[in-house]
C-alpha cells in the first residue's frame, strides 16, 4: 500500500521521491551509487571510474581538494558556507550532495562519487544557464531532473505477459534488465530471490545525445567580479562547430559510448589536440624556423580551468645530438613569451592574482578554435644538424606548482604531448 502512494506523488518534490529499489529497499534515485550499476555495466563503469568525473570531489581530486579546502572548507563537515551561502562548487563537483544541500561529502557514496551515473542519467531537460530572474543557475540546477533514469538511445519498455514476465527481464546475454519499471501493483519487477529486488526505472530521452548534456557544467563560470574562469561553451560557439562534445569525448569503443572522457589529464587526448609542424630555411649563417601549431578543436587549447597552460620548446641540435641553441633556459614565460600559451588573471593594479581575486583577464594566448599559430625564429646556423619542436602541457600555472608543495609530483610535471623533428639540408 505504502509503495502505491509514493509512486503517485508528483515528480517535482525530489528528495522525497522513492524512485529506485535496491536490495528490496526504496531509495531516492540521486542516492544510488555507481556501484549499483557495476554488475551489469562493467566496461562503462571502469571507464567512468578512471575519469575525472568520478574524482571530481575534494575527497578524490588532489588539485580541486587543495583549492576547495582553502576557499570553501572541510569536505567532511556539515553546514560549510561561503559568504553565508551553500558552496556553488558542489552544483557541478558533487551534484547529488547539492540536491540535498549537504556539504558532508563522505556521508554517502553518491556524494563522494561526484559526477556519477545517476547525476548524468537523470538529466531530463537543459534549462540553460540563466534562470527567469536572470541569475545564473549552474551545474545540476541548469537541468530539470527526473526520478527515472534517462536512456539516451530511446529506451524500449518491452514487457512480457503473465508467467513470462520475469523471463522478459532477461536480455539476450541473459542479463537482467532492471530498467523496465514497476508492474501495475506497484511492485518492483525484479523480485527474484537471487538478485534481490532491483528496480531502476528508465525512460527514453535523447537530450544525452547533445552537447546540452555537458554545458550545464562546462559552458562557463565567472568569479564574483564577473571575470571568466572557464568558458569552453562560449569558445565553442565562436568556433561554430556542428560537432557535439560526445563525438570526441565519448567516441564509440567496443560498441559502446566511451565514458573515460579524457581532457588535460589524458596524454592520449592531448596527443590528438594539435598538429605540430616545422619548416626551416638556411640563409647565409642564419637559420629561419617556422613552427606551426594548429588547434584541431572547436574549443581553445588549452581549454577549461584558467591555470591550464602549455609551452613550446625548440632546440637546435648538432649531428652528435648536443644542444646548440634553445628558445629558453628555465621557462618561456619571460624568456620567450610567444611560446607560452596561457590565460592569466589580474587585479586592477595589473598584478597576477589567484582566480577568485581577479578583476580582469591578463592575457589569453591559448589557441583559438581551429587556429593555426606560426612562431618564427631566427637562429645561428653554424653546426646545426636538426631542429626539434616539442609541446608541453601543464595542469597548473608555474606559480601554483611552486606553492602547492604537497601535490603529487605527477600532477606538477610538464607532459610532453607533441613533437616534430627536422634534419637541416
Ligand atoms: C558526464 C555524464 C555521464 C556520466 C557520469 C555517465 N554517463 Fe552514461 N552516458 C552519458 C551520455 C551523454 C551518453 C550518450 C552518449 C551518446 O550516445 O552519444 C551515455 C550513454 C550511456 C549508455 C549507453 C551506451 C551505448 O553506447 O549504448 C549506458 C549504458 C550508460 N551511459 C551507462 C552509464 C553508467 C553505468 C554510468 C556510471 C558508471 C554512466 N553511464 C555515467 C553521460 C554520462
Ligand atoms: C541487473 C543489471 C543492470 C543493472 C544493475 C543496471 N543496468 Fe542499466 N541496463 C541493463 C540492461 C540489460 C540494459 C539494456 C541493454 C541493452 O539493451 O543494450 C541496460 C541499459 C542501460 C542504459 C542504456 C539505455 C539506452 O537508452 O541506451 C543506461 C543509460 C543504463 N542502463 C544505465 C544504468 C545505470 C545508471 C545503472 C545504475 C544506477 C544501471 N543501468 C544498472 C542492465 C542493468
Ligand atoms: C554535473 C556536472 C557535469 C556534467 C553534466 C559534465 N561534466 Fe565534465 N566535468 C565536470 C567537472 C566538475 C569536472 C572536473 C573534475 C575535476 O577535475 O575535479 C569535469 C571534467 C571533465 C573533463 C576533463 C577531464 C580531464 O582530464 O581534465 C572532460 C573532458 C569532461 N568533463 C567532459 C564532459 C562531457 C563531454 C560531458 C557531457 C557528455 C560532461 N563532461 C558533463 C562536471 C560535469
Ligand atoms: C574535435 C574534438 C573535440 C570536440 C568536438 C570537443 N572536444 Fe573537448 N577536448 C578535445 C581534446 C583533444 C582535448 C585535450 C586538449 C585540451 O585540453 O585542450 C579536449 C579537452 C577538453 C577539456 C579538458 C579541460 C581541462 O581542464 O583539462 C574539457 C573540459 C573539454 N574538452 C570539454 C568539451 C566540451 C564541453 C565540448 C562540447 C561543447 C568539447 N570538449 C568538444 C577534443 C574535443
Ligand atoms: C559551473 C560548474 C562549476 C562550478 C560551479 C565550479 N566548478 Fe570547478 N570545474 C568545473 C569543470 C567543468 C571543471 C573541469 C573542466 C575544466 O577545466 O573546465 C572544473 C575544474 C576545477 C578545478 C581543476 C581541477 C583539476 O583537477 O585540475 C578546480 C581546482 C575547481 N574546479 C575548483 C572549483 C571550486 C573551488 C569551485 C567553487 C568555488 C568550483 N570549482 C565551482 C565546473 C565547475
Amino acid at each position: 500500500m505504502k509503495r502505491l502512494i509514493i509512486i503517485l506523488l508528483p515528480l517535482s518534490i525530489s528528495g522525497l521521491i522513492q524512485a529506485a529499489t535496491l536490495d528490496g529497499k526504496e531509495v531516492p534515485i540521486h542516492h544510488v551509487s555507481s556501484d549499483n550499476c557495476l554488475e551489469c555495466h562493467q566496461t562503462i563503469y571502469k571507464q567512468w571510474k578512471g575519469s575525472m568525473h568520478a574524482k571530481s570531489t575534494a575527497l578524490k581530486d588532489p588539485i580541486h581538494g587543495a583549492i576547495y579546502r582553502k576557499m570553501v572548507g572541510d569536505p567532511t563537515k556539515e553546514n560549510v558556507k561561503v559568504s553565508g551561502k551553500y558552496p556553488v562548487c558542489l552544483q557541478c563537483h558533487s551534484p547529488n550532495a547539492a540536491l540535498d544541500q549537504t556539504t558532508k561529502l563522505d556521508a554517502k557514496p553518491a556524494y563522494s562519487e561526484g559526477i556519477n551515473c545517476v547525476a548524468c542519467h537523470t538529466m531530463k531537460r537543459y534549462k540553460g544557464l540563466y534562470g527567469k530572474d536572470g541569475k545564473m543557475q549552474l551545474g545540476q540546477s541548469a537541468y530539470e531532473l527526473s526520478d527515472s533514469l534517462q536512456g539516451p538511445n530511446g529506451f524500449l519498455h518491452e514487457q512480457g505477459q503473465g508467467a513470462d514476465k520475469l523471463r522478459s527481464h532477461l536480455d539476450e546475454e541473459g542479463e537482467l534488465n532492471p530498467h523496465l519499471g514497476r508492474d501495475n501493483k506497484g511492485q518492483p519487477y525484479l523480485t527474484d530471490k537471487e538478485v534481490q529486488a532491483v528496480d531502476l526505472p528508465m525512460v527514453a530521452n535523447s537530450t544525452l545525445k547533445t552537447s546540452a548534456a555537458c554545458l550545464g557544467c562546462h559552458d562557463k563560470r565567472k568569479n564574483s567580479k564577473g571575470v571568466a574562469l572557464c568558458e569552453t561553451g562560449d569558445e565553442y560557439l565562436e568556433g561554430k562547430s556542428r560537432q557535439n562534445c560526445q563525438s570526441c569525448h565519448m567516441p564509440i569503443s567496443g560498441g559502446l559510448a566511451d565514458h573515460s572522457m579524457g581532457g588535460g589529464y589524458s596524454l592520449a587526448m592531448l596527443k590528438r589536440s594539435v598538429r605540430l609542424d616545422l619548416m626551416s630555411q638556411k640563409v647565409g649563417d642564419r637559420l629561419t624556423i617556422d613552427v606551426m601549431v594548429e588547434n584541431m578543436q572547436p574549443h581553445n587549447v588549452p581549454t577549461g580551468a584558467p591555470f591550464r597552460n602549455m609551452y613550446l620548446k625548440l632546440t637546435a641540435l648538432s649531428a652528435d645530438g648536443d644542444v646548440l641553441w634553445q628558445n629558453f633556459q628555465t621557462h618561456p614565460a619571460k624568456e620567450d613569451p610567444k611560446a607560452f600559451f596561457v590565460y592569466t588573471m589580474m587585479d586592477d593594479a595589473n598584478h597576477p592574482v589567484p582566480p577568485p581575486m581577479a578583476s580582469k583577464v591578463g592575457k589569453n594566448t591559448r589557441l583559438k578554435p581551429y587556429e593555426t599559430r606560426v612562431l618564427i625564429y631566427n637562429i645561428p646556423a653554424s653546426g646545426v644538424d636538426s631542429v626539434r619542436a616539442e609541446l608541453y602541457y601543464n595542469l597548473l600555472w608555474p606559480g601554483m606548482v611552486k606553492k602547492m608543495r604537497r601535490l603529487p609530483a605527477a600532477l606538477k610535471a610538464p607532459k610532453r604531448f607533441a613533437w616534430f623533428e627536422e634534419k637541416i639540408r
